[in-house]
């Protein structure tokens, strides 16, 4: 945090000059002061309680360089360094995507499921930790693993895990199952990259500062998803559950490869726009 006003300080704006400055130039109040909470490592109520302190130079140049990289296109959640879900914040980077409150669907539904108190789940691509981390902390019962390839998003999902005081899940680094082979889950959870190779939407708005790892899956969007299915099939106990989250227009195509895969009550589950979001597939007792 800004330390105590400094009187040997020679500039003599203060952190509210800086603070209209940064609001005029994003005409965004709200992004403004979380930036400038960022800059001066306080939070709001401090902010606002001390804008007519004068504002370090560190912190004036801190600030306006956030602001220029907003005006630049990148995500406020990337600049703050963090993004709460589900009630909790979540530290991230460029390394990892940022997590969507359409993803709070997901965790709705495993929390649902009618699971044994010391169910073993599995998140695959489980980045930030954002879906492992919330179970883990929901159901404290649960052995929750999270998987992923990027070792980068390992590193930030393990920092979650610090951060919210919890001691799993357990985070591991490979390619979807395969580094779990031979072990057995009773649900398997993963919001996996769903977006085809051509989006025009990979070149607008958050998508173009996020990984293209955690994004971008073959002509159809559909390559992980279709190996994912058959390799959780494999993995899942009988009794088991998948969830799947993917994008606006894929339910119609993700519920075949459910099936075609071995899953029974095959069912597609709407967000809070109404758009199936989310394919759940139990496999037959
Ligand atoms: C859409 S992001 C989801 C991140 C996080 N679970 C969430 O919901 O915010 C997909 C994640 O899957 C990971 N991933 C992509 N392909 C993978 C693969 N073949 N095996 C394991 N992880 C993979 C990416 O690195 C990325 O972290």
């Amino acid at each position: 945090m800004q330390s105590k006003p400094d009187s040997s300080c020679r500039h003599s704006e203060t952190i509210g000059d800086a603070l209209a400055r940064a609001r005029r130039s994003l005409d965004n109040r709200l992004e403004a002061d979380l930036l400038a909470c960022r800059a001066l490592g306080c939070g709001r109520s401090w902010l606002y309680a001390h804008d007519r302190d004068p504002i370090e130079p560190l912190s004036r140049q801190a600030l306006e360089a956030l602001v220029e990289q907003r005006l630049a296109g990148r995500p406020i959640a990337q600049l703050c360094g963090e993004r709460e879900f589900y009630g909790r914040a979540f530290r991230i980077d460029e390394h990892v995507l940022i997590p969507r409150p359409e993803t709070e669907l997901l965790i709705d539904l495993a929390l649902s499921l009618d699971l044994p108190d010391r169910a073993r789940v599995c998140d695959v691509g489980t980045g930030s930790g954002c879906i492992a981390l919330t179970l883990a902390a929901e159901r404290p019962g649960w052995r929750v693993t999270g998987v992923d390839c990027s070792a980068e998003a390992l590193a930030v999902a393990s920092d979650n895990r610090i951060g919210l005081g919890l001691e799993g899940p357990e985070f591991v680094h490979g390619d979807l199952l395969e580094p779990l082979s031979g072990r057995r889950f009773d649900l398997i959870v993963s919001n996996p990259p769903y977006v085809a190779d051509d989006d025009p939407h990979l070149q607008r708005g958050d998508l173009r500062f996020e990984p293209s790892t955690a994004l971008v899956a073959g002509p159809d969007g559909l390559d992980v998803i279709r190996r994912l299915v058959d390799a959780a099939f494999e993995a899942i106990t009988d009794g088991g559950h998948l969830l799947i989250e993917h994008g606006h227009d894929q339910a119609s195509q993700v519920r075949p490869l459910l099936r075609q895969a071995g899953f029974t009550r095959v069912d597609s589950h709407r967000d809070l726009a109404g758009i199936e979001r989310v394919t759940l597939g139990a496999k037959r007792a």
